[in-house]
């Protein structure tokens, strides 16, 4: 069968090579797969908005995505977060196009209805003369993205209104979420604007890369290994330990080594240590001091990373920064990514400018290892197009290899947090969870 239908069967088949550290490389373009994801997938789960210190004042807004489902998310007249689908209920307009901002009402540019913060209809043109007293104008009113939740001053919005609490969807992921964004008194704020590109490559590509694949960096990053913008060890990624979670999550904790010369909490200002300690739990203290870089993927689509990165050369220092991204699946092999920059809110100012150099230069839109990993994407959503690698025949000539590890790494039991850790990131036990959850997720209800 070829550009077919998916039918359970060969799902299941799916499965059983996922289970097998394979993965039919259809997987990644097929169209039937890319509709089934959007139902299946971020039509039903948490899918990240934003962060709190966006939205601080009444009024201040910022226009997000949920896949296809434009998104608006707010700050009310009373404080609290709202988010909205991001279309007039009059003939359906974007309402609001600006990325962000801060209003008492939005104004429809189509015919002029006009919404307040709560989401009610307050103006219509014409309102009286053309609908007189009859319309109820509250059945007009936006409508509200189903659920909304936050941790850590992460908001999330599901269109599922029977979706698990967040909390319980994150899971352990919270404790490592803690060590990132819980560790200062304040917690984090956004710094700069979130920046937004296109990449051409398929979602989960990027989501297992980020989540799974620390591997990469000893070729695809190397250069910056070189230039001693990146720790000087060319296989640093691999030292650590690879955490799977449940629900799809990982997360990769690379640790610092003693030869490296890493300066404990990734370098953040000695000044912010007994903060630290204020805020995160012995063991949560015991593993922050010894991180070099944490690198992960919130499943499905939330990724992160937290690296030591120079912006000089050879013997300058390397400089930490916590970037969240969001990869928006527009086409099976096109992708939005929406990038934040966090910092702690308590640090020195210094040290937040240095973060966010660090982080242009790194992972902002034209930054090193972006550019490195952009264009391996896109590589690997241009070879995954044609008639041989969309071959659905079950036989397994047309698999791609998550075998590292499989049945030869066993996880370490002394590892103090959450989740089962194995005591090496150069492995591929994160992407196959993220592989397992995936088709889960499109067997459930499969006919
Ligand atoms: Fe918004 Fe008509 S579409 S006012
Ligand atoms: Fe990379």
């Amino acid at each position: 069968m070829k550009y077919g239908k998916l039918d359970r069967s060969l799902l299941e088949d799916v499965r059983a090579k996922v289970l097998r550290g394979m993965l039919p490389q259809w997987a990644f373009t097929d169209p039937e797969v890319f509709k089934a994801e959007l139902e299946q997938i971020f039509a039903k789960t948490w899918n990240f908005l934003g962060h709190e210190s966006e939205i601080t004042r009444p009024g201040d807004y910022v226009t997000r995505w949920i896949a296809h489902d434009p998104v608006l998310l707010l700050r009310d007249a009373e404080g609290k977060v709202q988010a909205y689908l991001n279309s007039c209920t009059h003939r359906g307009t974007k309402l609001c196009t600006a990325d962000f901002g801060n209003k008492k009402a939005f104004t429809c540019p189509y015919h002029g209805w006009t919404f307040n913060l709560s989401g009610e209809l307050t103006g219509i043109v014409a309102g009286n003369k053309v609908y007189g007293e009859e319309m109820d104008r509250s059945q007009w009113s936006l409508r509200k993205i189903p659920r909304v939740e936050s941790y850590q001053g992460m908001i999330f919005g599901s269109l599922n209104e029977h979706v698990e609490p967040l909390e319980t969807f994150l899971g352990d992921m919270k404790w490592y979420f803690d060590l990132m964004l819980g560790r200062s008194d304040h917690g984090m704020e956004v710094r700069g604007i979130p920046q937004r590109w296109i990449i051409h490559t398929n979602w989960k590509i990027s989501a297992d890369n980020f989540g799974g694949d620390p591997y990469h960096t000893a070729m695809t990053h190397r250069s910056t290994v070189e230039l001693g913008i990146s720790p000087k060890d060319p296989m640093y990624a691999s030292y650590g330990y690879q955490i799977v979670l449940d629900n799809g999550h990982g997360i990769n904790i690379i640790t610092r080594r003693k030869d490296m010369n890493v300066p404990p909490f990734q370098g953040l200002p000695s000044t912010m240590w007994s903060m630290f300690e204020r805020n995160l739990d012995p063991m949560q203290l015991d593993v922050f001091r010894n991180t070099m870089i944490t690198v992960g993927n919130c499943f499905p689509n939330l990724s992160f990373v937290s690296p030591m990165h120079g912006t000089g050369g050879p013997g300058e220092p390397l400089t930490s920064f916590v970037n969240f991204r969001v990869w928006r699946p527009l086409t099976p092999t096109s992708i939005e990514v929406t990038s934040w920059l966090m910092v702690d809110q308590d640090a020195p100012e210094a040290f937040k400018e240095a973060s966010y150099l660090s982080y242009v230069g790194s992972f902002g839109p034209a930054g090193t290892l972006e550019q490195d990993d952009a264009e391996i994407w896109t590589r690997v959503a241009e070879a995954s197009q044609g008639w041989m690698t969309q071959d659905k025949d079950v036989h397994y000539n047309n698999v791609l290899n998550y075998l590292m590890g499989l049945d030869r790494v066993e996880p370490d039991p002394s590892w103090p947090g959450p989740g089962v850790a194995y005591p090496t990131c150069y492995l591929d036990a994160i992407s196959r969870a993220f592989y397992q959850r995936w088709i889960e997720c499109l067997l459930d209800d499969a006919t």
